[in-house]
């Protein structure tokens, strides 16, 4: 697991496009795993900057996205800050941006008719694309990847889940009262990957930032593997992880030190990617 801690969020912003237009430079047809959230925000916007200073291509590009409200649908015609879908957010902040093409972005559909049947069909897209190349994580207060909440089993696949308390608050706050709308519209349920289809992906790059995430990501990392806390199934990932943090979300790391000496070996010696 390679630990990178920058100074803020910016410069982790920086190290995360970094690592995934790494990625889409030397695999054009790579499958992107992504993400929502406050987090994946910074990686976003420079991406598309990359895009459109340096030619960062996604025209063969694909992606699939970790979850989505069920219930609601992305809609155009409203104003972006009353649509809270997650198409829609993935539509304002990075692919409207971008050269990918529509038909290569998958992300679950809130409306679906037959949940389950859906959920299928979505996990057989990814087989059908060759597997993720690359997911990008972020982490949920409660220690959550996509809406996998504290409970879901380790071994889950992609399905609706019923939101926590800790999550619905986090959503109200961020979103529905800023926009005025009653707490009662708020979905109770996703459609999310789930863990067992996460693992799945072969790199793992997973970012956190802010004091406010420190002590969820030292259980994370460092605290026993449990479905409590859904995100410590990274400590059971085979393939290529890559956790970066700032400065604030990494305080309470028992090994904060080691993870440092070792970012800074790694580099003097060669090993390690920027
Ligand atoms: C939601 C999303 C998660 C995301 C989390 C954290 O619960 N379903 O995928 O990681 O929010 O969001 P933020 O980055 O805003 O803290």
């Amino acid at each position: 697991m390679d630990i990178i801690i920058r100074e803020d969020y910016e410069a982790m912003s920086d190290y995360a496009a970094e690592v995934i237009a790494g990625f889409v430079r030397s695999k054009p047809d790579c499958v992107l795993g992504l993400a929502t959230g406050s987090t994946p925000i910074g990686t976003y916007k420079r991406l598309i900057r990359m895009h459109r200073e340096e030619g960062l291509d996604f025209s063969r590009v694909k992606t699939f996205n970790l979850d989505e409200y069920y219930g609601i649908g992305m809609d155009l015609e409203k104003p972006y800050h009353l649509d809270q879908s997650y198409a829609r957010f993935m539509h304002e902040e990075l692919f409207k941006h971008i050269n990918i093409k529509k038909e290569n972005i998958y992300i679950p559909d809130g409306l679906a008719k037959d949940p389950e049947a859906y959920c299928k069909w979505y996990e057989d897209q990814i087989k059908k694309a060759g597997g993720i190349d690359l997911q990008l994580l972020g982490l949920g207060r409660d220690g959550h990847w996509g809406f996998n909440e504290p409970g879901s089993s380790l071994g889950s696949r992609t399905r609706i889940q019923a939101l926590n308390k800790q999550t619905l608050d986090d959503n109200y706050e961020a979103f529905y009262k800023k926009a005025n709308i009653p707490r009662e519209q708020m979905p109770h349920f996703a459609i999310t990957m789930g863990i067992g289809t996460i693992l799945e992906a072969k790199n793992i790059l997973m970012i956190v930032n802010g004091a406010k995430k420190a002590d969820i990501v030292a259980k994370c990392l460092e605290g026993p593997v449990t479905s409590q806390i859904t995100a410590t199934a990274i400590q059971l990932h085979s393939g290529g992880i890559t956790v970066a943090l700032d400065r604030a979300a990494a305080s309470k790391l028992e090994h904060l030190e080691h993870y440092l000496e070792v970012e800074r070996l790694k580099r003097e010696y060669g090993f390690h990617r920027n």
